[in-house]
């Protein structure tokens, strides 16, 4: 059988002055090709550092302690500056969580996607150039030559990260890990970026890693769902399964307290919102992190750390569905 495209085995992050401080406890992920993962969870729970590791971006103060991380197999990331940034940009194409700081307000549009393409390609600037109009026509842009003259300020919002979804494709990427691609935007244009993303992966066949904590978005878009919580993943299953019958008490908290527009069921309860906060990765807590926050838990909870174990890393998984008979 063919690897994975991207594996990620036990990863595991923490703070450089810190040694007691870990942040990622143990990441596993893995993304076949041309599917779509997605990652929620709360803020603060290690969704952007788990791309970043992927990238070899760790922000500075933080260090990989442990696990691997393996692209097609070939083990990320490379030692070699030079390999990994052709990695970088050709085949993973990153959106990351703010969109602005990824365009530079004094270039153009068309010479900044321009620029993605000249730096990994051997290509002409004229021919870079018609490529980039091509690009911006294929995220839904109108007029692309014009848009590729312009300065981003003229841009609006969804405007922009269109041109940044451009740019993370330019070199057609088999994989593209877009970190909260729609947070800045109005709900009509988020849902229209979120159809250019399945429209893209429809036709160029490339997985997508989607970042968000918009449980929304991800019941129409993604084919298995993988939830963090404190630096762990405690669920992961196929979307369905996990919108119908949610297995953590978190991940029914979280459930819980989305809106569902037009699924609204009589006997669904009303919104609720999960109690108290994620606790912050200096905190000391033995065995499970959810503990203080959660409804189901026993005296095993306060001593040991559920192991992830194929669906939910929990002492006490829930088994009865969330919403009785809704299957998305
Ligand atoms: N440079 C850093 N130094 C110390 N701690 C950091 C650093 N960067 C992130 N953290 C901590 O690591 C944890 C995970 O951060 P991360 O950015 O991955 O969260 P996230 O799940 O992406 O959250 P959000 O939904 O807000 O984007 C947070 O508690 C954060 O405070
Ligand atoms: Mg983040």
């Amino acid at each position: 059988m063919a690897a994975p495209l991207l594996e990620i085995d036990d990863l595991r992050v923490g703070i450089r002055s810190n040694a007691a401080a870990e942040i990622l406890r143990g990441v596993s992920l893995t993304i076949e090709r041309g599917e779509t993962l997605a990652v929620v969870g709360e803020s603060g729970c290690g969704k952007s550092l788990t791309s970043l590791s992927v990238m070899g971006l760790l922000p500075d103060g933080l260090e990989k302690r442990g696990g691997t991380i393996r692209f097609e197999g070939a083990i990320l990331p490379i030692t070699d500056n030079e390999a990994m940034r052709r990695i970088r940009g050709r085949r993973i194409g990153m959106v990351f969580q703010e969109p602005m700081a990824a365009l530079n307000p004094v270039f153009t549009i068309g010479d900044q996607v321009a620029e993605v393409i000249l730096e990994h390609e051997a290509v002409s600037r004229a021919d870079a150039m018609a490529r980039v109009v091509d690009l911006l026509a294929r995220v839904g842009l109108p007029d692309p030559a014009q848009i590729a003259r312009e300065h981003p300020h003229r841009l609006s919002g969804g405007q922009r990260q269109r041109v940044v979804i451009a740019m993370a494709l330019a070199c057609r990427p088999d994989l593209l890990i877009a970190d909260e691609p729609t947070t800045a935007l109005d709900v009509t244009v988020q849902a229209q970026i979120m159809r250019l993303l399945q429209e893209l992966q429809r036709d160029l066949g490339i997985a997508i890693l989607l970042i968000t904590h918009n449980l929304g978005l991800v019941a129409q878009v993604a084919d298995r769902v993988a939830v963090m919580y404190a630096g762990r993943k405690v669920e992961e299953a196929a979307t369905a399964g996990l919108f119908a019958a949610p297995q953590h008490p978190y991940t029914r908290g979280l459930l819980a307290a989305t809106p569902r527009p037009g699924r609204r069921r009589a006997g669904e309860p009303p919104l609720t919102e999960i109690p108290g906060v994620v606790p912050s990765v200096t905190e000391l807590l033995s065995g499970c992190r959810f503990r203080p926050r959660c409804a189901f838990a026993g005296d095993v909870c306060a001593s040991v750390d559920p192991a992830f174990g194929g669906r939910v890393a929990c002492h006490f998984p829930q088994t009865v569905e969330l919403v009785p008979g809704v299957v998305t």
